[in-house]
């Protein structure tokens, strides 16, 4: 799909599709009017006639071979056309489109809900998430890709405004790798498949690519992420990339849990419980995949991506409930349950990061199901131990669209996951289990600024209503907020 900019007036626009925004109470202004006008008045009439108010997402399709536009779509934004709003339109839009075989479609957000830049992007955004498909194993048959999305962006300035396309393409782009690799099942994507695809995202994206094997991560002391991987026959990979500009003066480490396949272990999950288990590597690939939009992104600090990428089996060689094993940096852990792995894997990631130096730490990890229970399937619970660093995420969080709320780390999480007979257990019971595991990887990070984002919920998107640009499957979650945050770092 390419995006042009033109400043041409929206009824003068030649164009398979034309959709404008309308807010509520569903009147036609601006350049609604004069599109209404040009048809004869009779979007307004279907407008009424349909009960359009205006309400998001809501449509009224105009059939007008005679205009310029062969359909004229008018979507709903509610009462404000905030940048949330205007994704989602060009979502809709698209779709729509996309339904028609219309394959040259024209977008006319206008300016008022949002500066131009932050209209182009979330326009750019709505539209390339919302026609992501994962088809490469059952081609679909319904509709036509769109092929040209022309942005109408009447008096902002076609050259100003190019950066902020560039910069919403490279979004979309990682965001749609993250939902690629989530959404390839874990008989594909085994931690091989995914540090291979590290590979590919680094010598595209200007990264250093290292692996570290099983048995070196044994012998530099990561028995935490060993642990995890003895039951499985996949070998484990512990991915790290590097992005290192000139001149950087701070470094941020990236640390995604790359869980290819949950079973939970000889602690084992129901058959339920297991469906989606192909997606416990989320965090792994929205780290990875934002990694390769860095340079694009022309962020100016260094960066250290950590996937620790195995799967959670139940071979002869499994961990046992009850073993205790040794992190990096000299921690002992009683496996207590070994479902709650997530945390162990991570916590030899945060290790790695803390001892390579880096100024502050930020994880991601489909970690419990204790933050879905606590905030629902939208919305990722954050926690960590540098308030700055967190209100600096809330910030790129809500800037990017993505839901994200913070979740306390009192003392007592902590207190629970002491061990009885080794420095730490794993798990400790259903009270605040999403804190508990936070608790537990903040040990990890010691006095490094560090974050972490519980995605357990939004990572993955089944049942209940989503926004129009976020497809079923993997969401890419994380990917947006991540590159929001990186690309005003210093
Ligand atoms: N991968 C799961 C968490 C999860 C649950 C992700 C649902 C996505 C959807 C994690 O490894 C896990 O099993 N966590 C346990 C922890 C418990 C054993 C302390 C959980 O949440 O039940
Ligand atoms: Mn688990
Ligand atoms: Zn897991």
């Amino acid at each position: 799909m390419r995006f042009v900019l033109e400043e041409t007036p929206a009824d003068q626009t030649s164009c398979d599709l034309l959709a404008l925004p309308v807010l509520e109470p569903g009147s036609l202004q601006g350049e609604a009017a004069e599109v209404d006008r040009a048809v004869g008045g009779r979007l307004g009439s279907m407008a009424k006639a349909e009960g359009f108010t205006g309400k998001p997402d809501r449509t009224v399709l105009l059939f007008s071979p005679e205009a310029k536009a062969r359909w004229v779509l008018l979507v709903g934004c509610g009462a404000e056309a905030t940048p949330e709003r205007l994704r989602r339109y060009a979502a809709v839009a698209v779709r729509r489109a996309r339904d028609l075989r219309a394959s040259r479609v024209a977008l006319a957000p206008g300016t008022a809900g949002a500066t131009p830049e932050e209209t182009v992007r979330a326009v750019v955004e709505g539209a390339g998430l919302g026609t992501y498909r994962f088809d490469r194993y059952h081609k679909a048959e319904d509709g036509a890709e769109v092929a040209e999305v022309v942005l109408l962006i009447r008096g902002a300035g076609r050259d100003a405004l190019a950066p902020a396309v560039r910069v919403g393409e490279a979004t979309v782009r990682a965001t749609r790798r993250a939902r690629d690799l989530v959404n390839e099942p874990a008989n594909v994507m085994t931690p091989s498949a995914l540090a291979g695809v590290a590979k590919e995202v680094a010598a595209a994206g200007g990264l250093e690519y290292r692996v570290i094997e099983l048995a070196e991560a044994r012998a530099m002391g990561m028995g935490l992420f060993a642990a995890v991987a003895q039951g499985s026959a996949e070998p484990p990979k512990f991915i790290v990339l590097e992005y290192r500009p000139d001149g950087a003066s701070r470094t941020i480490a990236l640390a995604g849990k790359g869980v290819t396949f949950d079973s939970g272990g000889l602690s084992i999950k129901t058959a339920s419980g297991m469906t989606h288990m192909k997606g416990d590597m989320a965090g792994a690939a929205a780290v990875i995949a934002a990694m390769g939009a860095l340079r694009d992104l022309a962020v100016s600090v260094r960066v250290l991506g950590i996937a620790p990428a195995t799967e959670n089996m139940i071979g002869s060689a499994a961990v046992r409930p009850g073993d205790i094993v040794r992190g990096l940096g000299g921690k002992t852990v009683e496996i207590v349950n070994t479902d709650a792995e997530g945390r162990l894997v991570l916590a030899d990631a945060i290790a790695y990061a803390v001892r390579a130096g880096v100024d502050e730490i930020i994880d991601l990890a489909t970690l419990t199901g204790s933050c879905v229970v606590a905030l629902g399937e939208r919305t990722a619970g954050l926690m960590g131990n540098n308030q700055p660093l967190l209100d600096r995420l809330l910030n790129a969080a809500g800037l990017a669209g993505e839901q994200l709320w913070q979740l306390p780390l009192y003392d007592e999480f902590l207190d629970a996951m002491r061990g009885e007979v080794a420095d730490l257990k794993n798990s400790a019971g259903r009270e605040g289990g999403a804190e508990r595991a936070a608790a537990f990887l903040g040990e990890f990070a010691g006095t490094t600024a560090w974050a972490h984002l519980d995605i357990a919920g939004p990572a993955f998107a089944e049942g209940s209503r989503f926004p129009p640009y976020i497809t079923a499957g993997g969401t890419g979650y994380g990917v947006r907020t991540l590159l929001r945050y990186l690309a005003s770092a210093r």
